[in-house]
C-alpha cells in the first residue's frame, strides 16, 4: 500500500508530479490557450467583480492561501486577505456582499474552516471551496468549488495537498486575470506553458533527495531551526518550518527574510541552522544580503537555490538546487526539498513520520 516507500509521507512527496498533473487534467489546455475550471466558469462574473478575496484556512492550507495571496494580487489585481479560520469566525469580521471567500481544506472537514464558511454565507458572500476530499463537508457547504484531485493523503503531514492547492489556485488566478485583462496576453500564454512543465521540474527537484538526506544527517540533533524566504517563497518558509515541527519535533520558525533584523537575528549563533529559500528571482540581491547578515553571526546556512547559482553557493554551508522557473511558480519547486528535509530528519530521530504525536489528519473539533 505504500508502493515500496517506507512511509506514506515519502510516497506522497514522490507522487507530486502526478498529483499536479491530475490537478491540471482537463483544466490546463495549453494548445487552446485556455484554463477551464467549471466552478470558476460558472461564477466568473462573481470573481471578476470581487472587491476583495478572503481566503480562510488552517495550517498548511493557510500557507497555500498565503502563496495564493501573492499570486492573485499580482495576476488578477484583486486585494486578498488570508485568515486563520479560527480567528476569523470569532472576530465579528467585516464581510461585504462583493467579497469572494475561498476556503481551502485538504480534508474538507476542518471544524473551524467549516464554521467560518457558514459565517461568510450568512453575510451574503459567495463562498468557493478548494478541497481534496470529494464529497467532504466543506465541499458540500460551499456555493461552488473545485477539487485538487491530489488523491488520498494518508500521512498526517500535508505534502501533495499543499502543492496541488497552489497549482489549482494559480490556475484560478490565471483564468480570472485573463478575464479581467490584468495580465498581458503574452505573459498569460507563457505561464500556461511554464505550468505544463512543472510536473517534470518537480520530478527534477526530487532528485535532490540524496543531497538533502546528507544535510539532514548533519542537523538532525539541532534543537532549533529558522526558515527564511521572501515574496512568493515567504509562505514556503512558514510551511518548511511547520513540516519540521510537526514530524521531527524540532522547534522551527519561518520568517520573511527581511524581518530577521527586527528581532529573530538575536537567535543566530554557530549552532543555529538557517534554511534560506533563495532562488534566482526578483529581490535576489536582497536575500543575498540577508544571508550575509546571518553568516556574519556564524549561523549555518542551508540554501535552496536555482540550478547553476554561484553567488549564494559561495556563502552558504550547503546548497540544494531546484530547476529554474518563473518567480510565481517557484513555491511549487522550493517546497520539495523542505518536505524531504523534514522527512529525513524525522526518520533519523526515530519519529513516527506518518502519525506524529498529538496530531490528527482531520481536525473536526475546534
Ligand atoms: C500540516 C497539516 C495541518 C493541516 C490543517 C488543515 O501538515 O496537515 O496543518 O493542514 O489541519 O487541514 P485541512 O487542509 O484538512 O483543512
Amino acid at each position: 500500500e505504500k508502493g515500496g516507500f517506507d512511509h506514506f509521507m515519502l510516497k506522497e512527496i514522490y507522487e507530486q508530479p502526478n498529483a499536479i498533473k491530475d490537478t491540471f487534467r482537463g483544466r490546463l489546455r495549453v494548445a487552446e490557450g485556455i484554463v477551464k475550471i467549471s466552478g470558476v466558469e460558472d461564477n466568473l462574473q462573481k470573481f471578476m467583480n470581487a472587491d476583495r478575496i478572503l481566503i480562510i484556512a488552517c495550517g498548511t492550507s493557510w500557507h497555500a492561501g498565503l502563496v495564493a495571496e501573492y499570486i492573485f494580487e499580482e495576476f488578477a489585481r484583486i486585494p486578498v486577505e488570508v485568515e486563520y479560520a479560527s480567528e476569523f469566525r470569532y472576530r465579528n469580521p467585516v464581510i461585504r456582499p462583493n467579497d469572494v471567500v475561498i476556503a481551502i481544506s485538504q480534508s474538507g472537514e476542518t471544524a473551524d474552516t467549516l464554521a467560518a464558511i457558514k459565517l461568510a454565507k450568512e453575510s451574503g458572500a459567495f463562498v468557493f471551496g478548494v478541497c481534496n476530499v470529494v464529497g467532504s463537508s466543506i465541499s458540500r457547504e460551499t456555493h461552488s468549488g473545485a477539487y485538487t484531485h491530489a488523491g488520498p493523503e494518508i500521512g498526517v503531514a500535508s505534502t501533495k495537498a499543499f502543492t496541488t492547492q497552489i497549482t489549482l489556485l494559480t490556475l484560478m488566478a490565471l483564468r480570472i486575470a485573463r478575464a479581467k485583462g490584468t495580465m498581458a496576453r503574452a505573459d498569460y500564454y507563457r505561464y500556461l506553458q511554464e505550468l505544463e512543465l512543472v510536473p517534470d521540474l518537480v520530478a527534477e527537484a526530487l532528485k535532490s533527495n540524496d543531497n538533502v538526506q546528507a544535510i539532514a544527517a548533519i542537523y538532525k540533533d539541532a534543537p532549533n531551526c529558522i526558515y527564511l524566504g521572501r515574496g512568493y517563497n515567504y509562505p514556503v518558509a512558514l510551511e518548511g518550518a511547520l513540516k519540521l515541527k510537526e514530524i521531527s519535533y524540532i522547534h522551527a520558525e519561518g520568517y520573511p527574510a527581511a524581518e530577521m533584523k527586527h528581532g529573530p537575528i538575536a537567535l543566530i549563533d554557530e549552532r543555529m541552522p538557517v534554511v534560506v529559500i533563495a532562488p534566482k528571482q526578483e529581490h535576489y540581491d536582497k536575500i543575498v544580503s540577508n544571508i550575509q547578515e546571518i553568516k556574519a553571526r556564524s549561523g549555518k546556512i542551508i540554501a535552496v537555490v536555482t540550478k547553476g547559482d554561484t553567488q549564494v553557493k559561495a556563502l552558504a554551508d550547503h546548497v540544494i538546487e531546484i530547476p529554474e522557473t518563473s518567480d510565481a511558480l517557484s513555491p511549487l519547486l522550493a517546497t520539495i526539498p523542505l518536505q524531504l528535509l523534514s522527512y529525513h530528519i524525522a526518520v533519523m530521530r526515530n519519529c513516527n513520520v506518518d502519525q506524529p504525536r498529538n496530531l490528527a489528519k482531520s481536525v473536526t473539533v475546534e
